[in-house]
C-alpha cells in the first residue's frame, strides 16, 4: 500500500466588514499613513464589531464555506483543531464553539495556541491524525480576534493587528502530494518580548490590572523584529535545504504577515523573488494564526497541483517555523 500523505483539498477565509484603516488611526495614536505604510507594509486592517461576537464568529462563516467547496457535510468530520491566541473564552475551547455551530456533531475539537505560529503547529498536529490512517477529514481553522487583545492608545501594536481567519481541510492522499516535512521550532525565553500580562493563572483578572492596561497584548517591537527576521529566514531555508529545493523549484512561499520587511528579508534568503510571495499585509495586517489561511485563500486560483509551497511563520512564545507542501488541486 502506498504511503498515506495529508493534503490539503480545501481552503477558505472570512475577514469582518469593518475596515480600520491607516487615517483612522492617525485619530487615536500618534502616527501616520506614510510611517506604517513604511515600516509595516500596512494601509487597513479588519475589524470584528459588534457586542458578544468572538473568534468563532470569523471561524465558523470561514467552516461553513470550507464544507461548501469541499462538498462535506457536518457529520463527515472527523477532527477540527482551531489555532487562536483569543479564543472566546478560557474555557471551553473554541474548536468545540465551531463544531457544535456548523453541525459536526461526530468531531472531536480542540485549540491550539501557538500564537502566529499556530496555524503552522495546527496543519503539522492535524496532519499526523491524517498520516496515520486513522482520521479522514481533519478541519484546522486559524483564527483571531486581535482587536480584542489590542489597546488602542499603544501605537506599538495598534497599526499591526487586525481580524480575520480561515480553514483548510486535511485529507488522506495516496499520491505523494501534501505535507512533505516541517520544522517546529519554540523558545520561551523570547516571553518578555511579546505577551499578554495580566488575565492568566500567573495574575488573574483585578480591577487594578484593568486599569494599568495589562489586558492586551504588550511587544518589544525591535527585539521581536530582530528574531522573526532570522527565526523565519533560517527555518524556511532549513526545509528548502534538506529537500533538495531549489528557489526555482519552489512555487510560492506563504509567510505570515506580520510586517512587509520580515516578509521580503525570508524570501531574499531563500532566494525567491517576489512574484512567488503571497501578500495580504497591505488590506489585513496581522491576524495572527489568521494569516496564512487568508494567503492561501486569496491565492487559491493560482496555486497548480504538484507546486512545491513552503509554508513559514514567526510569532509570540517565541514560536517559529515552516512547512513543506506539494499543492494538491488545480483550480476549479
Ligand atoms: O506577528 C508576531 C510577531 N510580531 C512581529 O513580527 C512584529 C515585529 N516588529 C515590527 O514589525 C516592528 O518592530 C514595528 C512595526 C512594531 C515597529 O517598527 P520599527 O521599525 O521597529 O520601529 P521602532 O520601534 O524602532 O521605532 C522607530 C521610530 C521611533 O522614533 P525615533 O526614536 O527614531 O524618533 C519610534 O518612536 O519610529 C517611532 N514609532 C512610530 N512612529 C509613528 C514607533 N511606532 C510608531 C508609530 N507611528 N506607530
Amino acid at each position: 500500500m502506498s504511503k498515506i500523505t495529508a493534503a490539503i483539498t480545501g481552503v477558505s477565509g472570512y475577514v469582518p466588514e469593518y475596515v480600520l484603516t491607516n487615517k483612522e488611526l492617525e485619530t487615536l495614536v500618534e502616527t501616520n499613513d506614510e510611517w506604517i505604510v513604511s515600516r509595516t507594509g500596512i494601509k487597513e486592517r479588519r475589524i470584528l464589531k459588534g457586542e458578544g461576537l468572538g473568534t468563532s464568529h470569523i471561524a465558523v462563516p470561514a467552516v461553513k464555506e470550507l464544507l461548501k467547496k469541499t462538498n462535506t457535510k457536518p457529520e463527515e468530520v472527523d477532527l477540527l483543531i482551531c489555532a487562536t491566541t483569543t479564543p472566546d473564552m478560557v474555557f471551553p475551547a473554541t474548536a468545540n464553539l465551531i463544531t457544535a455551530e456548523v453541525g459536526a456533531v461526530n468531531a472531536f475539537g480542540y485549540d491550539l495556541q501557538a500564537a502566529c505560529s499556530g496555524f503552522l503547529f495546527a496543519v503539522a498536529t492535524g496532519a499526523k491524525f491524517v498520516e496515520s490512517g486513522q482520521y479522514k477529514k481533519v478541519i484546522i481553522v486559524g483564527a483571531d480576534k486581535m482587536s480584542s487583545i489590542i489597546d488602542y492608545t499603544d501605537r506599538a501594536t495598534c497599526i499591526i493587528f487586525g481580524d480575520g481567519g480561515g480553514a483548510v481541510m486535511l485529507e488522506p492522499n495516496t499520491e505523494g502530494l501534501g505535507i512533505q516535512d516541517q520544522i517546529l521550532k519554540s523558545d520561551g525565553s523570547g516571553a518578555p518580548f511579546l505577551h499578554m500580562k495580566a488575565g492568566g493563572s500567573r495574575k488573574p483578572a483585578t480591577i487594578e490590572t484593568v486599569q494599568a492596561r495589562e489586558h492586551f497584548a504588550f511587544q518589544e517591537g525591535q527585539t521581536v523584529f530582530k528574531f522573526a527576521v532570522k527565526g523565519m529566514a533560517d527555518v524556511a531555508a532549513e526545509v528548502m535545504e534538506r529537500n533538495n529545493l531549489t528557489a526555482d523549484d519552489v512555487a510560492w512561499l506563504v509567510p505570515h504577515q506580520a510586517n512587509k520587511r520580515i516578509i521580503e528579508a525570508t524570501a531574499n534568503r531563500m532566494g525567491v523573488g517576489s512574484d512567488k510571495v503571497m501578500l495580504n499585509i497591505e488590506r489585513y495586517g496581522n491576524t495572527t494564526s489568521g494569516t496564512i489561511p487568508l494567503c492561501l485563500w486569496e491565492y487559491e486560483n493560482q496555486m497548480k497541483k504538484g507546486d512545491n509551497i513552503i509554508l513559514a511563520a514567526f510569532g509570540g512564545g517565541f514560536t517559529w517555523g515552516s512547512i513543506y507542501l506539494k499543492w494538491a488541486y488545480d483550480p476549479k
